[in-house]
């Protein structure tokens, strides 16, 4: 029987630790001509080709140098019943949910529409290096099932959830504290801890929830505390002053979801942009993770992210694309205009902490660092090979680049889906480009084979 074993060669970059400083070469593993050998969808071992194909029997090897190889991004919120919605014209959040979103999510009640999205939905995440992401779907039922079959018959780790509304949205994009309640429980039981599925109970945001279905979700959260728990929180200030007139009695925004017993390390805060000094002490002390949105928040023109303030308290931020208000489905554009959010107020995303946060970053905030998020053995093998040569204005900014440090920025603020040179879910390679002998560069780069060289002295 041919064996299933898969070495993968190319440069190998993976984190054991976010780093502190431009110059925190501890916080990486990085191996100039290196090799992964896969097996049942895990990495066995890591390390220098030489010491790993030793060892690799029969292994098929699969040859990606010079391209680099890092583990498969993680995107932390994404609304998977809109991507026929991005890219709509003119509003700001409440407007945008009641002219473009609420219409186009209500199309999701007819299961063959959930099921065809849903694989072009997968279909785009892994086209763009995601091979984890932590999705809304709408209030039906119907998608929460295409999105987790879909999920599964790829194999792919996806955490998600129908979401709860009971008012201020359109009919057939209501369901009831009851239904919601039920239709949750049983996609609960059905899907979390299933293959690689995690369930996310996901209350939409305070505006479309009674009371009574916060009452509700807060009784899901207690007795299911190894669900994870998305809304979003304080993203736009006519959001706030709605959602302070609803819930009067709340002290902040974030109020409305502590008070229903929905914080702690499992809750997944989209945006959290216009925060009050009490909210952000309760993010701390509760380990609940705000999510930038940096596509996003520019888009709908919602406000500035403060990274900076919210981790010099101790709160671990994850980030994430929010398709559909967000503009590009690529992490890489998703850290390209974090960068910019964070320029505007000061503060520093340095590539390395940037690559971090789109991997391990984000793994820890999902407390998944132990199976995802890296290249460390025993992890499942889900890995990006990158292309820092990918178009023409990369491979010209290339030539003048000598550290890995500049490379990463370029991917960081140049590449998309061009620079994902090819994908790896559990193992199995989803773009179906690799080749199994080093093939000549691809005529668009125009790379030199001196140009090939000089990707190995990278260091
Ligand atoms: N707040 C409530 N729903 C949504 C949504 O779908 N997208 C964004 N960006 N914010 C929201
Ligand atoms: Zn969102």
């Amino acid at each position: 029987m041919p064996s299933d074993r898969l070495l993968l060669r190319g440069r190998l970059l993976t984190f054991s630790a976010e780093p502190q400083s431009p110059d925190d070469t501890s916080a990486f593993d990085y191996i100039e001509d290196g090799a992964l050998l896969i097996e049942n969808g895990l990495i066995l071992r890591r390390g220098s080709y030489c010491d790993v194909v030793a060892g690799a029997g029969d292994a098929e090897i699969v040859d990606h140098r010079p391209k680099l190889l890092m583990a498969g991004f993680i995107d932390t919120h994404i609304h998977f019943p809109q991507v026929q919605i991005v890219a709509s014209w003119g509003a700001q959040l409440l407007d945008w949910l009641n002219t473009y979103t609420f219409p186009e999510e209500t199309r999701f009640a007819d299961e063959g529409h959930a099921a065809a999205m849903a694989c072009r939905f997968f279909d785009l995440l892994t086209d763009h290096g995601t091979t984890t992401a932590v999705a809304y779907c709408s209030v039906h039922k119907a998608s929460a099932e295409a999105y987790f079959e879909e999920a599964e018959q790829r194999n792919m780790r996806m955490i998600g959830g129908k979401v709860l509304m009971d008012r201020n949205a359109p009919d057939g994009l209501r369901d009831t504290p009851q239904s919601g309640y039920d239709d949750t429980k049983d996609l609960i039981a059905k899907w979390h801890g299933r293959g690689r599925a995690s369930y996310a109970i996901t209350p939409r945001f305070a505006i479309t929830s009674t009371p009574e279905q916060m009452e509700m979700a807060g009784a899901l959260v207690a007795e299911h505390p190894d669900c994870f728990v998305q809304t979003h929180l304080s993203e736009n200030k006519n959001e706030i002053a709605y959602t302070l007139e609803l819930y009067p009695e709340a002290r902040d925004y974030l109020d409305v979801n502590q008070r229903y017993g929905l914080l702690s390390d499992k809750m997944l805060l989209g945006h959290s942009i216009h925060l009050e000094q009490r909210e952000i002490d309760a993010l701390a002390e509760t380990g609940a993770r705000p999510v930038f949105c940096p596509t996003s928040n520019l888009f709908l023109g919602s406000g500035l992210f403060d990274d900076a303030g919210l981790r010099s308290k101790g709160i671990v931020n994850a980030i994430a694309t929010d398709i559909g208000a967000g503009t590009s489905y690529s992490m890489l554009q998703t850290l390209n205009e974090g960068y910019k959010i964070l320029q505007l107020q000061d503060q520093k995303l340095h590539p390395f902490r940037a690559f971090h946060w789109i991997t391990r970053g984000n793994a820890v905030a999902l407390g998944l660092e132990d199976r995802i998020g890296t290249l460390d053995e025993g992890t499942e093998a889900d890995i990006v090979v990158l292309d820092s040569r990918a178009t023409e204005a990369m491979a010209l900014r290339m030539e003048r680049a000598s550290t890995l440090a500049e490379e990463l920025f370029v991917l960081q603020m140049l590449g998309d889906d061009r620079a994902i040179d090819e994908v790896y879910v559990a193992g199995k390679p989803q773009k179906g480009k690799a080749p199994a002998v080093p093939q000549p560069a691809p005529a668009r780069t125009r790379k030199t084979p001196a140009a090939r060289e000089r990707d190995l002295v990278l260091s």
